[in-house]
């Protein structure tokens, strides 16, 4: 069959032909129809990636659609540190890791959303017991996962979304999206930071996707602009496209009801993560949610991974159609 395959962690994939898996217990073999090349997946095949032994070759792909032998569609995860990918023609499903989905569900809208979405969607339900009506803050809402992050908290029933990030353009999109507020991080930092800490008063959740810098800036205004310092604030680090520390004053811990976390594997159970596919897939197909996607057959693979890509959108690979 054709894969992907990273040979080399400092080059690209390329499509080259591998031998065809073969199941195991618990596991099924599906026609791959469309994988998302998401930062995840990046970071998988260039060894970045915590998950990552260093082994290679790597076929890349995270997750995935794909068809199975009775003509069902199916959405499923890849165990994490796998080196046998999904950007493949054939891949191998853990049926407890995966979800049937509507016959008329169109693979690629899902391949796009499910990584990115889910990345909100489990933080909200599963590491805070978010309810509908409170406030939400999206810090780093631009790309794909922050656009999305938007939207979802908006679905989910925010009173408020609050979107935080960079770019012109690309902020004036997200009150399409559901944003009530629009924060810019551009200009002078400390002037951007004061902006989030006043926005951000009555803020019950903030969904991070930055960390680093602009998080290190943000929270102390953050804290300081509390409308009432005993009412509790959850920031859920979710990415750190913005580097990978802070530094945190330990008084922040103590003058203000701040509760730190994070969601991702790990915090969030192989189990409780399987446990909300269907949902979020049904919202998915039911087209709840705006996203762009650029495709690209898998022979294709080499401009996929050097294409640029407008925010918010997400490159997806189609081993078969
Ligand atoms: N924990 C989870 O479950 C989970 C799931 C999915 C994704 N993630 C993580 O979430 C993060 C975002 O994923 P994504 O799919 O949205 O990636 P993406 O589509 O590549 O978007 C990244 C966005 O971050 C912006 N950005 C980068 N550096 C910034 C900075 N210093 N200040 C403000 N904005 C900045 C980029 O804007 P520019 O174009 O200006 O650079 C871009 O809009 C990644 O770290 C990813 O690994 C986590």
């Amino acid at each position: 069959m054709r894969a992907a395959v990273v040979t080399e962690f400092d080059h690209p994939p390329q499509c080259l032909d591998v031998p065809e898996p073969t199941p195991g217990d618990h596991q099924e073999i599906v026609d791959v129809l469309a994988v998302g090349l998401h930062p995840r997946v990046r970071s998988q095949a260039n060894g970045s990636h915590y998950t990552s032994a260093g082994v290679l070759p790597v076929i890349p792909g995270v997750d995935g659609v794909g068809r199975r032998a009775d003509g069902s569609l199916v959405y499923f995860v890849l165990p994490p540190g796998a080196t046998q990918g999904s950007m493949a023609e054939l891949a191998t499903v853990d049926t407890r890791s995966s979800v049937t989905l509507p016959d008329d569900a169109d693979p690629v809208r899902v391949a796009a959303a499910m990584n990115p979405a889910m990345s909100s969607w489990l933080a909200l339900r599963r590491r805070v017991g978010f309810t509908p009506g409170e406030h939400v803050l999206v810090l780093g809402a631009t790309g794909s996962a922050g656009q999305l992050a938007v939207q979802v908290a908006r679905a989910l029933g925010a009173r408020s979304v609050t979107a935080v990030g960079r770019g012109t353009e690309r902020l004036a999109f997200l009150p399409d999206l559901g944003a009530d507020v629009v924060v810019s991080l551009d200009g002078d930092p400390d002037e951007a930071a004061q902006a989030v800490g006043r926005a951000a008063s009555e803020v019950d959740v903030v969904l991070d996707y930055l960390w680093g810098a602009p998080t290190q800036a943000a929270i102390g205004p953050v804290l300081a602009h509390r409308a009432d310092p005993a009412r509790r604030l959850d920031w859920i680090e979710i990415g750190s496209v913005a580097g990978p520390q802070i530094a945190l004053p330990a008084a922040a811990l103590r003058a203000v009801n701040l509760r730190l976390l994070g969601s991702g594997h790990g915090s969030v159970s192989t189990d409780a993560m399987v446990a909300e596919l269907g949902e979020l897939a049904r919202w998915i197909v039911a087209g709840t949610f705006t996203q762009a996607v650029l495709t690209f057959d898998l022979a294709d693979i080499e401009q996929a991974w050097a294409a640029p890509v407008p925010a918010g959108a997400r490159v997806v690979v189609t081993p078969t159609r």
